[in-house]
């Protein structure tokens, strides 16, 4: 795996011409990794780096002072904001405790001494973030569904939603995954039944969100699989009904997740040997649109695509020897944060062609800029119990209590704002 910029950001870099002129400015810089799957799999991601960077100069810093705005129910930019140390924020939390994390997630449990990085607490700039009540989230949900649908990371997010959600439920026997299975990361598909709401609350892994699968009969031996990207994955059916819905994708969209791995592009039934990942990436995200126009009611459902989340690897990769276990505090030198991921310039491209001036059906939910800082949030190399002392550390997803409550906090945020369940 190489620092350079990859191959496929010439073509990137085309559609960003073409699709986005404000941001030619622009330019590439880096490959970051990475991804721990259940076979340790690889991933490299392309960053762009705004020249421009204002908005982030402009941002206050981290600092002891505490809220002292009210909290707001219109818009807000909740993606823009800086961390605030807050050890109440803790006491507010679950523990690890919570009977639905998976066991990759309970980092104090796998041995991380120090707990400063659940002192954090994210403050927006100009606004507060409401205060997560979960009691009001279960009666606003009552006799619906909540999904989220996409990779590990999203997986992540469910996890701490559930835990959050666990809170204003006393018996946790009353909250059990519909067909009995355990909570890891070893399913395709979990529901999780608060029985005294009716309310299921579902993960679908589905890392491309289009169907990945097995080539035409007549494709070279070098084709493995393919990613099929104008046929969106066979779970989509389930998501469709639903209240809310979560989407997130990006961390397996680069080279050495599928090209270097015999895992090609197919379209109109045909592999295609030089379509470039990033290509792929918008076309899929073209299917996603057209089955989303085509299936979701915007009266119903409350549609969110999150940002990519950044992964934090100390000198590059994961097989280069890439670490965070170093990381105690979140990072405090705004230099040192990636800039935005094409894939994010993608989606909120894609997002705003749904809305085109409408009332707004599917909303960007922003995280990347604020998890940018959390170098601290990893589980590193306190990962799963059984996990070998050689395996690569963990910088790609988050521990639990952690980084994804604050992006449940903001998804919180957003329905609130939009009257969730109360028109
Ligand atoms: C996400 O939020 C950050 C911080 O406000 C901002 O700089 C960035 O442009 C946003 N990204 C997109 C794609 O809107
Ligand atoms: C949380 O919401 C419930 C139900 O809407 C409400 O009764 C309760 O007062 C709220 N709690 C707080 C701390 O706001
Ligand atoms: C439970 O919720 C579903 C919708 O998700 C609804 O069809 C069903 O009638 C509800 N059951 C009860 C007992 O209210
Ligand atoms: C908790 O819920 C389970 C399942 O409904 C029930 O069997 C059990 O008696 C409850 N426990 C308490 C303490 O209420
Ligand atoms: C495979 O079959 C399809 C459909 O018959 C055809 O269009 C395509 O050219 C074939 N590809 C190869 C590599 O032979
Ligand atoms: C493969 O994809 C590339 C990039 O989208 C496109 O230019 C080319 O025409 C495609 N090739 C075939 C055989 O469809
Ligand atoms: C990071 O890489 C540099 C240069 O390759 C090397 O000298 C250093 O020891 C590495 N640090 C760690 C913590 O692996
Ligand atoms: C972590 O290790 C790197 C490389 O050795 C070093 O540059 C960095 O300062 C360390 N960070 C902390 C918080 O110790």
């Amino acid at each position: 795996m190489d620092l350079q910029p990859s191959r496929e950001l010439t073509i990137a870099q085309k559609l960003q011409l073409l699709l986005f002129p404000i941001l030619t400015k622009r330019e590439l810089k880096c490959a970051l990794p990475f991804l721990f799957l259940l076979i340790s799999s690889v991933v490299v991601f392309s960053f762009v780096i705004p020249l421009n960077s204002q908005s982030i100069l402009r941002i206050g810093f981290f600092s002891q002072i505490l809220p002292n705005k009210k909290p707001s129910l219109e818009a807000c930019d909740y993606s823009n904001g800086r961390w605030v140390r807050d050890e109440s924020y803790r006491l507010r939390s679950y523990t690890e405790n919570c009977p639905f994390l998976d066991p990759g997630f309970r980092c104090s449990q796998n041995g991380r001494k120090d707990e400063d990085y659940r002192n954090w607490r994210w403050q927006p700039e100009g606004c507060d973030l409401p205060r997560f009540n979960a009691s009001e989230l279960l009666e606003r949900s009552r006799n619906g569904r909540i999904v989220f649908a996409g990779d590990s990371i999203g997986r992540n997010q469910w996890e701490s939603l559930l835990c959050m959600l666990a809170e204003a439920v006393s018996n946790k026997s009353r909250i059990y995954e519909v067909n009995g299975n355990p909570v890891t990361k070893h399913k395709g598909f979990l529901s999780m039944r608060f029985h005294d709401y009716n309310l299921t609350v579902e993960y679908y892994r589905a890392p491309f969100l289009v169907v990945i699968g097995r080539p035409p009969r007549n494709s070279s031996d070098q084709v493995r699989t393919t990613v099929r990207v104008d046929e969106l994955h066979w779970y989509s059916k389930q998501w469709s009904g639903a209240d809310v819905l979560v989407f997130n994708a990006g961390h397996w969209w680069n080279e050495d997740k599928t090209v270097k791995m015999g895992c090609y592009f197919q379209e109109g039934g045909k592999v295609n040997m030089t379509m470039e990942v990033m290509e792929a990436f918008w076309r899929s995200l073209q299917t996603w649109k057209s089955w989303a126009l085509q299936n979701l009611d915007p009266e119903r459902s409350y549609t969110f695509f999150r940002s990519y989340s950044p992964v934090h690897f100390r000198n590059g990769t994961w097989d280069g020897g890439g670490l965070c276990d170093n990381n105690t505090e979140p990072e405090t030198n705004r230099k040192m944060l990636e800039a935005e991921p094409l894939n994010n310039v993608f989606i909120s491209n894609v997002i705003k062609q749904m809305n085109n001036g409408k009332s707004k059906m599917i909303q960007y939910l922003n995280i990347t800029y604020l998890t940018e800082f959390r170098k601290d949030g990893h589980p590193s190399k306190n990962r799963e119990p059984g996990t070998p002392a050689l395996a690569p550390q963990d910088c790609s997803h988050w521990c639990l209590p952690g980084v994804p409550d604050t992006w449940n906090e903001l998804l919180y945020a957003h329905l609130l704002s939009k009257g969730f369940r109360t028109k």
